[in-house]
């Protein structure tokens, strides 16, 4: 069995008499990228906090592989590496300077450790130059090496992706996959933007009004949010709702698309050719992470 690394229950945190978190339970193994998504407000940022320990646990608790954060403090933050907002960085500095001011402030980081995160970060040889002169993807690689110093086995990123293009979110993809392959470790990554979500992780919890309303593998999450939707080419729209009950979607005069399970399917073809249509194909329809987010949230605009 993998190691679990975080594991968060019945997690509450209110602000005076507003509940903000209600019963947040989630955890991460090693070797997990779970994608933490929810609208603005909806408690990513107070759930990475309590995490930290950076605000206090109304009820419920966390454990950091294995130790309670309300009980063994030290023990349980010694090996986490996290990212809150943005990281700040000392502009007038290289990127290796600023590693070193930051290593300074543990002990036992030797060169070593610092030459290995520079590694990591592919900043190369941009590493020297001043941090004032880095584009923002750079900073956010910057920031994870930083994070990366301590040796963590858990990484929390708050939003990375903010203000990354496509080419940048791509590079982070690869470096937190090479991290969790390599280093055993797990990462948590908060966002808003479901399409950038989608491709770096490997599981994900939705949060809504500080609730868990989702939590399971995106393969899963897509599979059952898609399987019952079916795709239908036929010769011919007309009077279709003469014959089909359910709600239909019509796309144009040869494509529908309809919410009905895997065993009704050839009751409908059968029903559709009875009648005169010709049905050319059928196929599930896929959906994207977003429509899955959509659907799960009634369609509450996110960004
Ligand atoms: N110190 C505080 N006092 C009172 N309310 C707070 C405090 N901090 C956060 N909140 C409230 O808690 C809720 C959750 O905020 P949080 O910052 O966790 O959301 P988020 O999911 O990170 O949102 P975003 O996507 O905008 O970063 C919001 O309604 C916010 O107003
Ligand atoms: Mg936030």
């Amino acid at each position: 069995m993998k190691k679990k690394i975080l594991e968060c229950s019945n997690l509450k945190k209110n602000f005076g008499k507003k509940t903000v978190l209600d019963n947040v339970s989630f955890s991460i193994e090693e070797g997990d990228i779970l994608g933490f998504i929810g609208p603005n407000g909806a408690g990513k940022t107070t759930t990475i906090k309590l995490i930290l320990g950076l605000q206090k646990i109304t009820s419920g608790s966390v454990l950091i592989n294995g130790y309670d954060i309300n009980k063994d403090f030290v023990k349980a933050i010694n090996r986490v590496g996290a990212i809150v907002e943005n990281p700040d960085m000392y502009m007038y500095l290289s990127g290796r300077e600023n590693l070193k001011m930051i290593a300074r402030l543990y002990k036992n980081i030797g060169n070593d450790k610092i030459e290995e995160v520079i590694k990591i970060s592919g900043l190369g040889k941009r590493i020297n130059d001043k941090v004032s002169k880095y584009s923002l993807g750079m900073r956010q690689r910057l920031g994870i090496a930083a994070s990366l110093l301590a040796s963590p086995n858990l990484l929390i990123l708050d939003e990375p992706t903010n203000g990354l293009d496509p080419e940048g979110i791509k590079e982070l993809r690869d470096l937190l996959n090479r991290l969790v392959k390599e280093q055993k470790i797990g990462i948590l990554i908060s966002s808003h933007n479901l399409l950038e979500l989608e491709t770096i992780c490997n599981k994900v919890c939705i949060i809504q009004n500080g609730k868990i309303i989702e939590s399971s593998t995106i393969k899963d999450l897509k599979e059952r949010l898609s399987q019952s939707y079916y795709v239908f080419e036929v010769n011919k729209i007309k009077d279709l709702y003469k014959i089909i009950d359910d709600k239909l979607e019509v796309f144009d005069e040869h494509f529908f698309r309809i919410k009905i399970e895997h065993d009704k399917v050839p009751d409908l073809i059968l029903k559709l050719t009875s009648n005169n249509y010709k049905v050319y194909q059928v196929y599930q329809s896929q959906i994207s992470l977003e429509d899955a987010f959509l659907q799960k949230t009634g369609g509450n605009k996110i960004d």
